[in-house]
């Protein structure tokens, strides 16, 4: 960032306050307030941080006006389209792509780091079957501190980057274990002889009654659902993980924290939320009806999976993710899934209404995403589980830029206070 040496001025009463402007690489300009309230007293107030920058970062930039997402500079649909989520992963932790030697060199510890302390078994074990994934995902990531003690000093680069590691390697196994328990299979442990994304998939469908080849379309649509989902600014789990981060928790309570948050159904869970909609639509002809209860001010409804805190155009994950669903559908021959019928007549249909074009709500990631996991054979419980392994490298990029810069402080927002003046206690008699 550059100061620009321009200033704003803020004026009331008797007070004029000149506060600098900072300029970005990319994106608008900042009024950087930080010395506001100790110069005129007063703070500013945004609940949901539509208009105010949390830090300043150099991993990922979106342009909600053009619909552009860019990581370390280069745009999500080249990366969708040529690189691959472990080449993804080194970039958004390092900020240039690898060379091959680099690329071996990164891919081969995360290989070798993706069984997890079998003592950790146990853990799952104390779930009942019919526990969430994302509640066995979140108690086992906390947990982990516990087994890893040996990287939880977070002043110590080396220890750093070696709990760095372990959670991008260890994530799809936990997130695997967590599916396998929940439907009663045997877990299946990974196996360095194959890529990130197959090896997610076989330990998810494979029995240790039989063979289990991995289709190499499923692993590449894994791996592209891995790669558009590794990473995206401040967004509400993240900036969890960055106001975890700053109190100088360790690194696994802290992605436990960003886990939790991303499950909301206004964030990662919308996945979820949004194949649950569809199957409520059911057919075609109601899709009316919900487009009308999407409009009511009065009804609750959303039609999840549509609108976006920062994009005002589509979402560009959503139109690559629309892509590997037609094509996942075609390969399993489910191309007329009734699911991805009323998907793609209620997305004509919601961008033909005035409604959602005026308030910019167009798709976003999770409304495809949701249609090739079905697709894949995930069940719908299964889905925030997959997003928050996709983004645990997007998690600790930002954990790792955070609490790398000496300039670090502890998160402490203020308030804007609405509550009772000072006041005597009354004693029970006298109420
Ligand atoms: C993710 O931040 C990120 O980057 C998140 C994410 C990531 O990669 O980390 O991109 C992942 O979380 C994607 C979003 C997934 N959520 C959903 O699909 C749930 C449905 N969407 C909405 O809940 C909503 O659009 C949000 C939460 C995504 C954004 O909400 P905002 O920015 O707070 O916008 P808003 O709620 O103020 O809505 C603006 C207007 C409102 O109407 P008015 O009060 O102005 O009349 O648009 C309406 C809303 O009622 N609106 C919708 C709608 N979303 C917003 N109306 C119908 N259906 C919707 N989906």
């Amino acid at each position: 960032m550059t100061d620009t040496q321009k200033t704003a001025t803020l004026s009331f009463d008797d007070t004029t306050v000149e506060l600098p402007i900072l300029s970005p690489s990319e994106g608008p300009d900042v009024i950087d307030i930080r010395k506001l309230y100790a110069q005129a007293n007063v703070f500013t107030y945004d609940p949901g941080f539509t208009s105010t920058a949390s830090c300043d970062s150099a991993i990922t930039y979106i342009d909600g006006g053009k619909g552009e997402l860019l990581h370390r500079g280069y745009p999500i649909d080249q990366l969708a389209e040529k690189s691959h989520y472990l080449e993804v992963c080194y970039l958004l932790l390092n900020g240039e792509l690898p060379t091959a030697a680099e690329l071996e060199e990164f891919e081969n510890i995360v290989t070798r780091h993706t069984m997890i302390h079998e003592q950790m078994v146990n853990l799952f074990r104390g779930f009942r079957r019919d526990a969430h994934p994302m509640a066995i995902m979140n108690g086992v990531v906390g947990a982990m501190s516990a087994f890893y003690h040996d990287s939880t000093d977070i002043t110590d680069p080396r220890q750093r980057e070696i709990a760095a590691f372990r959670m991008i390697a260890k994530m799809p196994t936990i997130a695997a274990m967590a599916y396998k328990y929940t439907i009663g299979q045997p877990f299946v442990y990974p196996r360095n002889d194959l890529d990130y994304a197959s090896n997610f998939l076989r330990m998810c469908f494979a029995v240790p009654a039989e063979d289990y080849e991995v289709n190499p379309i499923l692993s590449r649509a894994m791996d592209r659902i891995f790669t558009l989902h590794a990473d995206h600014e401040q967004n509400a789990s993240t900036s969890t993980v960055r106001l975890a981060s700053s109190s100088g928790a360790n690194p696994f309570a802290c992605i436990a924290a960003g886990i939790a948050c991303l499950w909301g159904p206004a964030h990662g869970g919308a996945n979820q939320a949004c194949l649950e909609m569809l199957r409520e639509i059911g057919t075609v002809d109601r899709i009316p009806e919900y487009i009308a209860r999407a409009k009511d001010k009065n009804d609750p409804f959303r039609l999840m999976g549509f609108g976006h805190r920062v994009y005002k155009n589509f979402d560009p994950r959503a139109k690559v993710m629309k892509q590997s669903a037609d094509e996942v559908l075609d390969l399993l021959g489910v191309e007329d899934n009734p699911v991805l019928q009323v998907a793609k007549e209620l997305e004509k249909a919601a961008l033909a209404d005035p409604y959602f074009s005026e308030k910019k709500l167009f798709p976003n990631v999770d409304f495809y995403s949701g249609i090739i996991l079905e697709a894949m054979g995930f069940p719908t419980s299964m889905f925030t589980p997959i997003f928050a392994l996709s983004r645990t490298v997007g998690w600790i990029s930002q954990w790792k830029e955070m609490i790398s810069d000496p300039a670090l402080k502890i998160g402490r927002p203020r308030q804007l206070y609405v509550g009772d003046s000072f006041r005597d206690y009354v004693d029970v008699e006298n109420r």
